[in-house]
């Protein structure tokens, strides 16, 4: 059965078949609604069910009118009405299920991996920077790991991993891969990336919240663009920067390129900026009204970031993008 849904305030309407979820619907109609997790965990694709009767795996039937509507999870079983926070025309994004070998694993710090993947051959995966894929697991559960790699290198990716305790995939899968292992990933996803401008660029990263940080510098070092671009990484202590040494040598090379190392544990040794991301952007920036700003990294900073910035230097939201880097299972979920 088809059910159709339509976008208040506006022309947009979109059939959704049985089953389907009022993102994928959308996605497949040539329409982008802000997402990120598409598990219903980080609450990135939140809108409003105005009319209509939707269900909700675990959760039961809602009807319309009702708030706080995950539309990642939402499947309407009926005609419904909706209030996105956003949508608009995009081109419906061609995915691809590989199933790609295990190149290198390298442990670069205590709590993070880095996993290089290689696609089967004549498998390009085209995909913008910022963007993320999802690692299929045996029970076909997923993993989201941001591409660290640059998207004019689209027959591979490069992921980094930090290790969850008692992760399904960090910390007992990933630790067992070796040489030619086979993991299954779908890409690309995600609506990251940084827009086409001049205007300067604030980057800010939390642990491997650097890895898509790292492939929107390599994709600008590739195009030649000269657009000013500031990096805060933040970590507890400099083991939690593990690339920080190739970080800094791409910044000497580059102008356009500073890179700012934030640490909220620092030793006495430590003589760079300390404390939290946000603040050190804060301190550095008396304004930020010409300036993009994107997280990226754990979600407390990504959501405390938004309110900072927005509440202290008059950010416009719009100019503010984030992934947060949630689990797949809420952390505080029962068990
Ligand atoms: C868009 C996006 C991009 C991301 N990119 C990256 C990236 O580049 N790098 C990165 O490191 N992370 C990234 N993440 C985060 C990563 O996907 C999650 O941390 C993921 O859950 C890790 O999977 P895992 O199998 O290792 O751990 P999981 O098995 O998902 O477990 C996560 C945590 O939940 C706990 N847990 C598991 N099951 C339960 C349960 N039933 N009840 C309570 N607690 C439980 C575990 O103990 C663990 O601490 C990204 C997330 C998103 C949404
Ligand atoms: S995308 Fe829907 S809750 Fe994360």
């Amino acid at each position: 059965m088809t059910n159709t849904i339509s976008v208040i305030e506006t022309d947009i309407s979109f059939p959704c078949e049985t089953g389907q979820t009022v993102l994928d619907a959308a996605e497949a109609a040539g329409w982008a609604i802000p997402y990120s997790c598409r598990k219903g965990v980080c609450d990135s694709c939140i809108g409003d069910l105005i009319a209509g009767e939707i269900t909700v795996p675990q959760q039961g039937v809602a009807l319309g009118p009702a708030s706080g509507i995950r539309l990642c999870r939402a499947r309407p079983i009926a005609n419904v009405q909706i209030k996105p926070r956003r949508i608009n025309a995009r081109t419906p994004p061609v995915r691809k299920r590989l199933v790609t070998t295990v190149y290198r694993r390298r442990r670069v710090a205590p709590s993070v991996t880095v996993l290089d993947l290689r696609f089967p051959i004549g498998r390009r995966t085209p995909f913008h920077a910022g963007q993320f894929l999802n690692v299929v697991l045996d029970d076909g559960d997923t993993r989201s790991y941001s591409f660290a790699n640059s998207p004019q290198h689209n027959d591979l990716a490069q992921l980094h991993v930090r290790h969850k305790p008692q992760g399904v995939f960090s910390a007992r899968i990933l630790q067992q891969l070796e040489f030619h292992d086979t993991v299954q990933i779908e890409a690309p996803f995600g609506e990251f990336g940084v827009d086409e401008a001049d205007t300067p660029i604030v980057l800010m990263a939390t642990g491997t919240g650097f890895a898509p940080m790292r492939s929107i510098i390599l994709d600008h070092i590739a195009r030649r663009l000269t657009r000013p671009i500031h990096l805060y990484w933040g970590g507890r202590t400099l083991d939690d920067l593990y690339l920080a040494d190739s970080v800094g040598r791409l910044a000497r090379c580059y102008p356009w390129l500073t890179f700012t190392p934030v640490l909220s544990r620092p030793d006495a040794t430590w003589t760079g900026k300390a404390g939290w991301v946000q603040n050190a952007v804060l301190a550095d920036y008396p304004d930020l009204d010409d300036a993009e700003v994107y997280a990226c990294g754990s979600p407390q900073m990504t959501q405390c970031a938004l309110d900072t910035l927005t509440r202290e230097r008059d950010l416009d939201p719009t100019r503010f993008r984030a992934d947060a880097f949630v689990s797949a299972v809420p952390e505080h979920s029962p068990t």
